[in-house]
């Protein structure tokens, strides 16, 4: 394999680990991004975002000089002839995807391109957006070159996005063009990764069915929760159970206060929104979204059943980001339950290990962001788990729960270890799914 020069378009958490990540396997990379704060920061080798293991080889990689930032679509198109769009499809009102970024970046790409060029898709983007950039980019070419399409959806997780971009499960290349997937499959080919080869449109299709189908797994052991909690079963039993079933696997039945982040929500969404548009009903969905809003109520309908009225009590909020590993704040249930415990009148103090700084941003001032799981608990009537860091989990809770006011925790992940728990009792401990406890100290 010959060292291949990439383009990448957006430098948030996909287009800078895919950046990264083809440096790492040898190629010659420069990523472009808008955001000018960002690109100062990358090349001063600072990771602008929090995701394990990549700063250092952000750093790696810069300093073999393989992997370089810029702002300037020029500069950064002179030197490629794969260029991966990973610009943001964020929601629109209606559910639709907004592909403002991508026409945005089609129109840069149809100024500053001056070669024959490859042009990845690698945002997530629903059925037929391959086909209608392509027109809008041929439309508006300043330079006579011939341009090939590759729709290629990213799978990543944040939180292990490096991890999962070099140990990917599969790597999909959607083309029209046989030279264009060759080429593609050329430059992953190190990462030793197995290929899907389809056509475009399936291409895209196949990122929305993944993450509708992860959505509706965590909705339907959600639903499951619930019952259980009616009928008096546990649901991490159930849900062990279930995962030993081969046809059903353990993944992604975590009952809990639901998803939330960059891409379910949203793409739950949007999906819906094209059975919508074409007039095929998919309900299914639309139960998907429904028990996820419920279940980021969960909290805080139990803590007003227990507690009575909220105004004036004191909850302590442990996680803000929509999961470990990560300080992206996108759609985490944080903000809706911050919300609501505010409307109430509650007073809330919230710690979160790296969110906090994104966390203000959304969700302001209405709530207090303290620097340790101790102080939120000081003076609390109940704790929340929001998020399932690691660190809450070795927290010292026979220390944080005398600085409480009240000792009752309400755990929205089923994150924490009972039996430990009851070590530092009495407590009155409400997981998701399962009965609610009093844990006391043995004898
Ligand atoms: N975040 C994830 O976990 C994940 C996983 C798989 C797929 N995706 C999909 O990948 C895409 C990107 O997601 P993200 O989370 O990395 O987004 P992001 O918002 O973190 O980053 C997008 C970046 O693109 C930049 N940008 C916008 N317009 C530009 C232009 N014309 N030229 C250059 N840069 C431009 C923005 O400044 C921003 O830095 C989305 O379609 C998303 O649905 C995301």
């Amino acid at each position: 394999m010959t060292d291949m020069r990439v383009a990448v378009l957006g430098t948030g958490y996909v287009g800078l680990s895919t950046g990264i990540c083809l440096a790492e396997i040898g190629h010659n990379v420069i990523c472009i991004d808008i955001d000018e704060r960002k690109i100062n920061k990358l090349k001063e080798r600072k990771s602008p975002i929090y995701e394990p293991g990549l700063e250092e080889l952000l750093i790696k990689n810069s300093s073999t000089g393989r992997l370089t930032f810029t702002t300037s679509h020029p500069y950064a198109l002179n030197h490629a002839d794969i260029i991966i769009i990973a610009v943001g499809t964020p929601q629109s009102d209606n559910g639709r995807a907004d592909l403002s970024f991508l026409e945005q970046a089609a129109k840069d790409l149809a100024e500053h391109i001056i070669r024959d060029s490859i042009v990845v898709v690698k945002s997530t983007v629903p059925v037929g957006t391959n086909e209608y950039l392509k027109q809008l980019l041929l439309g508006q070419l300043k330079n006579k070159v011939e341009i090939k399409m590759v729709s290629n959806p990213e799978f990543l997780r944040q939180g292990s996005a490096i991890q999962d971009t070099l140990k990917a499960d599969r790597i999909i290349i959607g083309s029209d063009d046989a030279g264009a997937s060759e080429k593609i499959q050329e430059m992953y080919r190190p990462l030793n990764v197995p290929f899907l080869l389809t056509d475009v449109r399936s291409a895209e299709m196949i990122k929305y069915a993944s993450n509708a189908f992860l959505a509706t797994k965590i909705s339907f052991i959600n639903g499951i929760a619930n019952l259980c909690e009616a009928v008096g079963a546990d649901v991490e039993d159930v849900a062990n159970g279930m995962g030993y079933d081969k046809r059903i696997g353990s993944a992604f039945l975590k009952a809990g206060i639901g998803y939330g982040g960059s891409c379910f929500p949203k793409d739950v969404k949007a999906l819906l929104h094209t059975s919508r548009e074409k007039g095929v009903p998919f309900s299914l969905l639309e139960e998907t979204i429904a028990i996820n809003d419920h279940q980021q109520e969960l909290l805080v309908g139990k803590a007003q059943k227990r507690l009575g009225e909220l105004k004036g009590k004191k909850i302590a909020m442990l996680g803000l980001s929509f999961k470990p590993e990560t300080d992206d704040m996108r759609e985490a249930p944080s903000i809706k339950i911050a919300r609501a415990l505010t409307a109430a009148e509650a007073k809330v103090a919230a710690y979160d290990p790296v969110a906090s700084g994104n966390a203000r941003k959304v969700i302001g001032e209405i709530i207090t962001y303290v620097d340790s799981a101790l102080e939120a608990a000081k003076g609390a009537d109940a704790l929340f788990i929001v998020t399932e860091w690691e660190e809450f989990r070795q927290l010292e809770f026979e220390a944080l729960l005398d600085v409480m006011k009240q000792r009752i925790i309400f755990d929205g992940r089923n994150c924490l270890d009972e039996a430990a728990l009851q070590e530092c009792g009495p407590i009155e401990y409400y997981p998701v799914g399962r009965p609610a406890v009093i844990l006391r100290r043995d004898d």
